[in-house]
């Protein structure tokens, strides 16, 4: 681990322990990451917990107490680069990544973009010792079903946290308008050139120059999108007595 003592200025530290670390290579050089890198705005340690693990054969895992199908991942290993992580910085948040978690969400990203430094912890195989769950802050899961390893969950929580930071999206209204941005709703649709292909024409009203219209009809169009394909999320959305009469009118109220 080369990490300095006392934070610099960095927007965001991300810590990943993994048995994986070469799963990390091609994605931390990919565009969002690598230029949020260059810039300074982020920095990206890669942690192997197999080094920490006992022994010659450094063995991170283990048949379950009890019985049972598969290996468990040992605490020690985790426990002890996590002891180190915490010497150098003890406000760091450390996150485990499990199926058990409590699902990730546009919501959580925000918060976690906050928080200065994020440790990821990787589980894989069929499971990870419990007592690893007391050394962690919180246990996130990206959706109901079983992904052979935590390191895809953690691509999919660094991805959406770390275009959140500060000067890593070009432009800070990309982030507001986008689908579960600050709205909690769908993005409305849209359109760029031709105007008209195979017959399916873009809406007039946004060649109108009339950013009133435009910015009435894509909300409305979210509005709409959002009943239609996610009902669930309009309990969260704050909506107008005219919105709510035109849901009603439609039969779309959640
Ligand atoms: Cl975070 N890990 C694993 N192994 N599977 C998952 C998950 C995490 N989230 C959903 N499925």
């Amino acid at each position: 681990m080369k990490i300095e003592a006392g934070m610099s200025s960095i927007g965001l530290r991300w810590s990943v322990l993994t048995l994986f670390p070469e799963m990390f290579t091609s994605l931390l050089s990919a565009s969002l990451f690598g230029k949020a890198r260059e810039k300074g705005l982020i920095e990206v340690d890669l942690v192997d917990y197999r080094r920490e693990a006992c022994g010659r054969h450094k063995v991170v895992d283990d048949a379950p107490f009890g019985g049972g199908a598969g290996m468990v991942i040992k605490v020690e290993p985790v426990a002890r680069a996590l002891s180190t992580l915490r010497q150098i910085n003890p406000g760091a948040h450390i996150v485990l990544l499990t199926p058990q978690g409590r699902p990730f969400d546009q919501r959580t990203a925000r918060r976690l973009s906050g928080l200065g430094h994020v440790v990821l912890v990787c589980g894989r195989y069929e499971g990870v010792d419990e007592r690893i769950r007391s050394l962690v802050a919180e246990e996130i899961s990206i959706g109901d079903y079983v992904l052979s390893g935590g390191e895809a969950a953690a691509w999919v929580v660094m991805d959406a946290v770390t275009r959140l930071v500060p000067g890593v999206v070009g432009q800070p209204e990309s982030v507001l308008h986008e689908s579960h941005g600050d709205l909690g709703m769908l993005e409305h649709p849209q359109y760029t050139r031709p105007r008209d292909f195979d017959g399916m024409r873009v809406p007039e009203v946004l060649f109108s120059g009339d950013h009133g219209a435009i910015a009435a009809w894509q909300r409305r169009q979210a509005i709409l999108r959002t009943a239609r394909r996610r009902p669930e999320l309009l309990g969260r959305i704050e909506l107008s007595e005219e919105e709510r009469s035109l849901l009603e009118d439609l039969g779309l109220t959640g």
